[in-house]
Order: C-alpha cells, then sequence, then structure tokens
C-alpha cells in the first residue's frame, strides 16, 4: 500500500503511535457497547414512579452511547486497525448490574454516575495522548467526552435529590 508520508498520523512511519491509539480505541468502544447494555437492562427493569425520570434518561442516553460506539469504531477503521468482534468482549460493569429490588433507583443512579466518570477518565486520557499527534481522534473524543461529562452532570442532580429526600 502506497501511503503520503506527509499524511500525519496515516503515514507509514507512524504506525506505532497509530497502532497505540487504536488500542485506547477498541478499550472505548467496549466500554460504549457495554454501556449500551447496561442503559438498556436499567431503562427497562425499574419499577415505580421516582424511576420514570431515569427510564426516560438512560433510554435517550443508549442512542448516544451507541452513537459513541458507532465513532470509536470508525476512527478504527480510519487509522488501519480493525473492529473487534464480540468474542473479544470482557465486560467490566459489576457496579451496573440490575439490583436486588427493581424500585432501587439509588442503586442505578450511583452505577450510571460510576459508568460516566470511568469514560471521563479514559477519554481525558485519549485526549491527552491524541494532543498534537492525531488531531482528528482527539476533536472525536473531545466531543464525546462532552457528552459524559453532561450525562453525568445530570444523573449528579438526580442524586442530590434522592439525598435531599433522605433517600441516598
Ligand atoms: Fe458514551
Amino acid at each position: 500500500m502506497t501511503k503520503n508520508t506527509s499524511a500525519g498520523i496515516l503515514s507509514d512511519e507512524r504506525r506505532e503511535q497509530r497502532d497505540e491509539i487504536v488500542t485506547m480505541l477498541t478499550k472505548a468502544y467496549w466500554m460504549e457497547i457495554e454501556t449500551v447494555m447496561s442503559y438498556i437492562a436499567n431503562s427497562v427493569n425499574p419499577d415505580g414512579v421516582r424511576a420514570q425520570e431515569i427510564v426516560e434518561s438512560l433510554r435517550q442516553d443508549i442512542q448516544e452511547e451507541l452513537a459513541h460506539a458507532q465513532q470509536f469504531a470508525t476512527r478504527i477503521k480510519e487509522l488501519y486497525g480493525v473492529v473487534p468482534g464480540s468474542m473479544a468482549f470482557s465486560a467490566e460493569q459489576g457496579y451496573l448490574q440490575p439490583p436486588e429490588h427493581q424500585t432501587d433507583v439509588v442503586h442505578i443512579v450511583k452505577g450510571v454516575i460510576e459508568a460516566e466518570s470511568g469514560a471521563i477518565d479514559y477519554y481525558n486520557r485519549i485526549i491527552q495522548a491524541t494532543e498534537g499527534i492525531d488531531p482528528v481522534t482527539n476533536d472525536m473524543t473531545i466531543a464525546i467526552l462532552r457528552d459524559e461529562e453532561g450525562h453525568r452532570r445530570l444523573f449528579e442532580g438526580f442524586l442530590r435529590e434522592y439525598q435531599a429526600d433522605g433517600l441516598a
């Protein structure tokens, strides 16, 4: 394959840096996929009046997280990587498993905050690692980070309300 040597991160001599970014993007891709799974379950399982706001919010977030997964996947491909198949997946979100009682929305709210915080930490690392190296991945991840910060802020507000009501 002939590649333009002045083509930035896509140039031959930057293969090593590219591989490192693809590795990070792959982890980010799996984080998004697992979040989609967790949010589907937690947007369907809950019972009760208090759960409705959470359910509605998670339902919308599913679409955003899915779009993030697709963006990470597309960037893996653009960097000459291969998006992994499902056999390579391993789950990590122990804290987002269904609660014992389906009215326990506080459990879900805390789990969502933890998932978003994990994403925020990791995406900040990607942003640092790609700064001045891969502006496209950098820019894309900044936009995704903004969504995650927005989600976390919203759920922090839910938690604050539960705490004020003595429920958390
Ligand atoms: Fe996301």
